[in-house]
């Protein structure tokens, strides 16, 4: 089957702001988009994605962050490239490489390049009549992934009511996917009432569809999660664990951590020492960029000290980069990897780093951005792909429950395992 029309356009994301669509048609008649997410607390080694800024294209009402370059590349550019061809997206994503051979895709946009790398992963399913999940694991058992649900938000998705970015609950002893959303649910639902309660509501839901309540430390935020995860008749710890995105770049200013609510300031060394103690004092089982991206020291470290079964979880500091995770296996300064495509740029590529990853035993966690859309391809991804978790957010905003819609779907209509990486 052969590609006959590719156009880019600009749609907006969860947060209001310009993104990249791509959509790319069949000679069969059909048509496959996909739109691509953006983050907030961006890593400084992730791909580039291009927004107008003062360029020619500025447009004033969406200060500077339209992404009209980004869907000129893909018009005047990449499309060229592709019509004509058959789809297959190893040849896709090749020739978006000629055409811009850098690492972190400036030339091109690394907004511009996934959406095409992505329609074209969804056509070629198509054309081999596959689901996305199915084209990557055509036979077998699908393994739903474990998700990662955000409860309470803070840093830079939520004003900095809390220093670090989230508290996360991960349903460890649920039987089902499905099970497991339903517990999530009454958890996210008991977390806003508990804390109006408290008088601490703020109504604020968060970027990425979690609560932004204020807590005046990280282990109060973690206490408040698991008296929520008990009211709802839960165990904690055996059937709900906590999971934290410090996301610790935020706050990290070269020399100091910096718990603003908190009022306290941590060398790297000290800092070790705080969240090894937090870890050790909370039912938690994963967290995630506790040190800045560059504070390559502080993770290797960590690792050396924190408890064994503890997942510590790079995403700043990793970026879904193949060369960044294999300095960190090399230097054992993490043990699992958050997997983003738009931190990427091409699916193939992003599939390699997941490949890459779980080779050295690492575990691998899918995850959306805070600027979402209505796509789920991300959940095809995480379950073609065996990823084994799955972070999308909260469950409120339908850019997040896409996603688990799609879970939901997948085990409804085909043959599944719901994955426990942590059993
Ligand atoms: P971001 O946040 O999409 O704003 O980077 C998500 C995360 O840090 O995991
Ligand atoms: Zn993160």
């Amino acid at each position: 089957m052969k590609i006959n029309r590719v156009i880019g356009y600009q749609v907006l994301d969860s947060r209001g702001r310009p993104t990249v669509a791509a959509s790319i048609s069949l000679t069969d008649g059909s048509t496959h988009t996909a739109r691509v997410p953006s983050g907030a607390s961006t890593g400084a080694h992730e791909a580039k994605e291009l927004r107008d800024r003062a360029g020619k294209f500025e447009e004033k009402f969406y200060s500077g962050l339209s992404v009209q370059q980004a869907v000129l590349n893909i018009n005047e550019k990449i499309a060229p490239k592709l019509i004509e061809e058959q789809i297959d997206l190893n040849f896709v994503d090749k020739q978006l490489i000629e055409l811009d051979p850098s690492e972190n895709h400036e030339t091109l946009g690394a907004n511009a390049t996934l959406a095409i790398s992505l329609a074209a992963a969804i056509a070629d399913a198509h054309s081999q009549n596959r689901s996305l999940a199915r084209y990557f694991k055509p036979d077998g058992v699908l393994e739903i992934p474990m998700p990662m649900v955000n409860i309470l938000s803070g840093g830079a998705h939520a004003n900095r009511s809390l220093d670090i970015q989230d508290v996360l609950i991960v349903p460890v002893g649920a039987k089902s996917f499905t099970q497991a959303l339903s517990w999530i649910v009454a958890v996210r639902e008991m977390a806003a009432v508990l804390g109006k309660a408290d008088g601490k509501v703020t109504h604020l839901v968060a970027d990425e569809g979690g609560l932004g309540i204020a807590f005046d430390s990280i282990e109060k935020a973690c206490e408040f999660v698991c008296k929520v995860i008990e009211r709802v008749g839960l165990k904690v710890g055996s059937d709900i664990a906590l999971a934290l995105d410090v996301a610790a770049t935020q706050f990290f200013d070269g020399e100091k951590y910096n718990l603003a609510t908190m009022n306290k300031k941590y060398t790297s060394d000290e800092f070790v020492k705080y969240i090894n103690t937090l870890v050790s004092n909370q039912p938690i089982i994963s967290i995630e960029d506790p040190f800045a991206e560059d504070d390559w020291a502080a993770w290797q470290q960590f690792m050396q000290e924190c408890p064994r079964k503890l997942q510590v979880l790079g995403d700043d500091l990793l970026t879904t980069n193949l060369t960044r995770l294999n300095k960190a296996i090399a230097e054992k300064s993490a043990n699992a990897i958050l997997i983003k495509a738009n931190q990427n740029g091409l699916v193939t590529s992003t599939l390699n780093v997941l490949k890459q990853a779980r080779a050295n035993n690492f575990n691998t966690v899918v995850s959306a951005r805070s600027g979402e859309n209505e796509d789920s391809w991300l959940a095809d991804l995480a379950t073609g792909w065996g990823a084994g978790q799955i972070k999308v957010g909260s469950t409120h905003g339908s850019e997040r429950n896409a996603k688990w819609n799609r879970l939901l779907e997948l085990e409804a209509i085909e043959k599944t395992k719901f994955v426990n990486p942590f059993s």
